[in-house]
């Protein structure tokens, strides 16, 4: 009996034991990150929007193209899991209106500001794929031609135009977007918008002609820079398109500026009225 006891004794001490090493395992596993989970390691190219009017746009660098300022992990993750989602939501949102035989950027001039799901998805969607667009590998430096002339003469310099645009995205208060606008005479302005808000979102009254945007939401930067927004900002600047950027400043004649103006060289913060403010939370998908 005594045998049998100790039999039974030693066996349950070894499934505690057991157990016990069990959880021990559980818990000693190292903590996985997150972005490591959803990595895909892909190319661009082997993504596609789902079925529907909007199709995501066609990255034309790999997601190492811009390193070592814009690292590859961050532009894969902005690219799988920020854009594309949004092209598939807009699609989603867009079923059975007006804006599905539309290009983008009418959509935004066409929109139905209350219509909150279409305003934040096409938003995002334009913002997005122009910011993608305003990069490139090799690129950054200065502008040239009538845009250098213009930024040097709207805010004195290439440099404190720099300055300007990324000092502004430590004003940005939340996810937003910084942007270089021009007025129909050619003048320069940086402008902010909250959200997924564009300058072309119709009921803004934001009035001017989009060259050149920032992202300043944290999925943009923060793996990176983690809270160094600053740094990112003006990082930002070594992969700038300017060629682009230069393409869009001479897509359109500018008229004579009225004698009795001055130019506008102020940055603008964009405010929304109060009760159309979107509630937009940084999307993980
Ligand atoms: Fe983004």
């Amino acid at each position: 009996m005594r045998n049998k006891a100790v039999l039974f004794l030693t066996v349950f001490a070894s499934m505690v034991a057991c157990k016990k090493d069990t959880l021990v395992e559980v818990v000693d596993v190292p903590a996985t990150p997150i972005v490591a989970i959803e990595q895909k390691g892909g190319k661009p190219s082997d993504l596609k929007a789902a079925e529907g009017a909007f199709e995501l746009y066609a990255l034309p660098f790999s997601y190492q193209a811009l390193e070592p300022h814009v690292d590859a992990t961050t532009m894969e993750l902005h690219y799988a899991k920020h854009l594309l989602p949004y092209v598939n939501a807009l699609n989603k949102s867009i079923i059975g209106k007006k804006y599905e035989s539309m290009e983008i950027v009418d959509v935004l001039k066409n929109l139905n500001f209350s219509d909150v799901d279409v305003r934040n998805n096409a938003g995002a969607v334009y913002n997005h794929n122009f910011f993608f667009e305003s990069m490139a590998p090799k690129a950054g430096g200065e502008p040239e031609g009538e845009l250098l002339d213009a930024i040097t003469r709207d805010f004195g310099s290439y440099d404190e135009f720099v300055r300007q645009f990324a000092e502004t995205s430590v004003k940005l208060q939340g996810s937003g977007w910084i942007w270089l606008l021009s007025d129909k005479y050619g003048r320069l302005r940086i402008i902010t918008t909250p959200n997924n808000d564009s300058p072309q979102t119709k009921g803004l009254g934001i009035v001017g002609i989009p060259l050149l945007n920032l992202d300043v939401w944290e999925h943009a930067y923060y793996l990176k820079f983690q809270n160094k927004k600053r740094e990112y900002a003006y990082t930002f600047f070594s992969v700038v398109n300017w060629d682009k950027v230069e393409e869009r400043y001479g897509a359109f004649s500018k008229s004579s500026a009225p004698a009795a103006t001055t130019p506008s060289t102020t940055t603008e913060t964009i405010e929304v009225p109060v009760e159309t403010t979107l509630k937009v939370e940084e999307k993980s998908n």
